[in-house]
């Protein structure tokens, strides 16, 4: 397998209901990981393209959460329609998508 050129964080953490932090789970990240991995599908990038399943990365409270490396960009609030973008955009073309990035308070 080559080396690919940007891994892909998902956070997909869980937490007991009324946890304090909550969780990108309670937010909808498992939609968001099947719509990375449909994606990555339907573009062929396997050898570009490494998508992780992740635990906490940390700001639950922007979730759903992906972090981007070797960039070090997290994306907040991931919807499922925001991953077409991130392809488009980042995983294929380099440019982060500004719109969904976490704001500066929390990362
Ligand atoms: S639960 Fe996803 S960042 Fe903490």
């Amino acid at each position: 397998m080559p080396r690919p050129e940007r891994h892909v964080f998902v956070c997909t953490q869980s937490r007991p209901p009324g946890h304090p932090r909550t969780s990108c789970a309670e937010r909808g990240c498992a939609a968001v990981y099947e719509e990375f991995l449909w994606q990555m599908q339907q573009r062929n990038l396997f050898n570009r393209v490494q998508v992780v399943a992740t635990g906490c990365l940390g700001p639950c409270s922007e979730g759903p959460n992906v972090l981007v490396y070797p960039e070090g960009v997290m994306y907040a609030k991931v919807g499922r329609g925001d991953v077409a973008t991130i392809f488009d955009e980042h995983l294929e073309q380099g440019r982060p998508v500004q719109r969904l990035r976490m704001g500066a308070d929390f990362w």
